[in-house]
């Protein structure tokens, strides 16, 4: 029996892939699905294909305009090929560790040097013991690469049938990955193979018909085709020139075909046109109106069945819920948890995936698992669902920007929100949607346990209609954030104050500016100051402070006078009935209306301008910032 990949541990990459067969020439369609992936993140990127009875290939540490350079300079051309923008996992971001790989066989069999040509998402857990007997074989590694292993294990399993050796080399990987390889003996054939990293094909048709077409993401393949085939895991596929073959790994290790359904994706492409805006993050700024129109778009009522049918069932069965997510999306799920326990009167607990996930804890069938994930795809996030779903909680739901995505087809249930392809690293309007998305979960729950009238439902519907209008007045405010831009441009550390609801939205803040500007941010409860932060407050610590007009700006007010005390500078974003005024130290903005409990999606909005305005004042890559990528499918 042929030992299956261990399906317990999908450690994805954020790289990119995309390969196809053709009678034409097809590095201009490489190289523009590369571009269209170049927003995921990358630190290298390189092309391979069958040119004149051999592999040819360039490779770039630089951007994938540099790697078209490249690439005319040096004449690569060929109807069969495969391309890659790699995040480095194993080996520094170096030429000789940029996909793709070339086989580099025995000297004994110099037949098969450079015969295999394999790019690769994912991460080999077994990586060294197989170096070790490939090296032992005589085969040659010229990069610190898992993936080199790969490449070189299906060259030495190769019989003459490329297929039949990706098979038997992929069940002996263990790990995650997703492939595309060819060989130069085959000059028409692309083989791929998918366990726990996204790989889709996409056919192709009119002017295309024939061709065939591989990619991470079907983003990569828009304008090219729009038939695309969802792999799933275990999947191996064929693609040869007007033909393509799906086989499935079963659990002794034999490949079965399988069919699986051809869907017409609408790809967004990727490659909007920035129009009047710097950076595709200010543009996401600025979408978030139109985004929350969209999302709230199909909502004509209050209803479980928003969630997919079948959910008044399942909402029933309920009496909990367990959030699991990372990043920006934990801190929607955290502001959730107040709309949940304070509306639906539903017990709620928010867990950081990547804990959860390895966490012993206690589980409780009765418990809806919500994850929320803006691309659907965070390893951390799919396992965490995987794991409370192993330990016998049945009933999930995913709020999700990506409809396509491994997390809603994971979940029993879904919130699609309609932000649109967010292309900026920092999430912005993938935020504001998911917060719209809780909502209409709560308001959901709360109509099922009977806490919710149907003038409350009226008056929460009508509030969430009015909110593009809401945000868009908050937009109005970027030209007093920029004036602030300046200031907080010259300095390194800054707190963030929240308090209730507010809380997750000065989190938010604090992480949309360490991560575009670089500057260390910190956020806390205000009333959690005293307990030991207020220790770093002096003349020099800038204190962002989230000040609506609830139920707890009184106390507010008097942590902003703790801060004071101690020489801090406060800059406060304030509804403008709470009576708080600029003065020495104290730098106002003032919000156009309190929101009530839709606040939060309010507030977050200046906190992203002033992340964006910094970190632009600074001079950073706002939209690529350093060591982070889009989509976080490693663990
Ligand atoms: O795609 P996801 O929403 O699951 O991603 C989760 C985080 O990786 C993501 O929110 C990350 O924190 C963003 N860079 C924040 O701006």
């Amino acid at each position: 029996m042929r030992p299956r990949p261990n399906p317990s541990r999908k450690l994805n990459t954020m790289c990119g892939i995309v390969g196809a067969v053709s009678t034409k020439n097809i590095v201009p369609v490489l190289l523009e699905g590369l571009r269209r992936l170049e927003y995921r993140g990358y630190d290298s990127c390189g092309v391979a294909v069958h040119q004149g009875g051999q592999l040819r290939r360039a490779r770039s540490t630089s951007r994938v305009a540099e790697l078209e350079a490249n690439v005319k300079a040096e004449e690569v051309q060929g109807g069969t090929g495969i391309a890659h923008t790699r995040w480095a996992t194993h080996g520094a971001p170096a030429v000789h560790n940029a996909h793709p790989h070339f086989s580099h066989g025995p000297s004994a069999k110099q037949a098969s040097a450079g015969r295999i040509a394999l790019v690769h998402n994912g991460i080999i857990e077994n990586h060294d013991e197989l170096r070790a007997e490939l090296k032992a074989k005589g085969y040659e590694f010229t990069s610190q690469t898992d993936t080199e292993v790969i490449a070189h294990l299906v060259d030495r399993l190769y019989e003459g049938d490329l297929l039949d050796a990706v098979q038997r080399a992929v069940v002996q990987l263990r790990g995650a990955y997703a492939i595309a390889v060819f060989c130069r003996d085959e000059p028409h054939r692309v083989v791929g193979a998918r366990e726990g990293s996204p790989l889709v094909l996409g056919i192709g048709t009119g002017e295309r018909a024939g061709e065939n077409f591989l990619a991470s993401d079907a983003m990569a393949l828009a304008g090219v085709t729009d038939q695309i085939v969802y792999l799933e895991e275990g999947d191996v596929v064929d693609l040869q020139l007007g033909k393509t073959w799906i086989t499935h790994v079963d659990a002794s290790g034999a490949f079965k075909p399988v069919t699986r359904e051809v869907r017409t994706v609408q790809a967004h492409t990727g490659a909007a046109e920035l129009g009047p805006y710097r950076h595709y993050m200010q543009k996401e700024i600025f979408e978030q109106p139109r985004a929350i129109a969209d999302t709230l778009d199909a909502v004509e009522s209050i209803t479980p069945e928003l969630f997919g049918d079948g959910a008044y069932k399942a909402f029933k069965e309920v009496d909990k819920v367990l959030i699991l997510a990372c990043g920006t999306s934990y801190y929607s799920g955290s502001t959730a948890k107040y709309w949940l326990e304070s509306i639906a009167k539903i017990p709620t607990s928010v867990e950081i995936a990547s804990e959860y996930r390895y966490r012993e804890s206690v589980p409780d069938p009765r418990t809806l698992v919500v994850t929320i994930s803006q691309s659907g795809e965070t390893a951390d996030t799919l396992a965490a669902l995987k794991h409370a779903r192993g330990m016998g909680m049945k009933h999930t739901l995913t709020v999700c920007n990506v409809s396509t995505s491994a997390m809603v087809r994971e979940c029993e249930f879904a919130y699609i929100t309609r932000a649109g392809a967010e292309i900026g690293v920092a999430s912005t309007k993938a935020f504001t949607t998911q917060l719209v998305g809780l909502f209409l979960l709560t308001l959901s729950l709360a109509q099922v346990r009977g806490h919710l009238t149907d003038e409350q439902e009226a008056e929460h519907l009508k509030d969430l209609r009015h909110l593009p209008v809401a945000v868009q007045a908050v937009l109005a405010l970027e030209p007093q954030v920029v004036a602030w831009s300046e200031a907080f441009a010259r300095k390194e550390n800054a707190l963030f104050l929240g308090r209730g609801l507010h809380y997750p939205i000065a989190l938010e803040g604090a992480l949309k500016l360490k991560e575009i500007s670089y500057i260390h941010a910190e956020a806390y409860p205000a009333g959690e100051l005293k307990h030991g932060p207020l220790a770093l407050v002096t003349s020099a610590m800038p204190v962002v402070t989230v000040a609506p007009n609830d139920a707890l700006v009184d106390k507010l007010k008097s942590n902003m006078q703790e801060v004071r005390a101690r020489g801090g500078e406060l800059f406060v974003f304030a509804d403008s009935d709470t009576h708080i005024e600029s003065g020495e130290g104290i730098h106002v903005i003032r919000m156009p209306e309190h929101y009530g409990v839709l606040s939060p999606i309010l507030h977050v909005v200046p906190l992203q301008l002033l992340a964006y305005h910094t970190a632009c004042a600074r001079g950073t890559d706002v939209d690529k910032p350093r060591n982070l990528a889009k989509s976080v499918t490693v663990e």
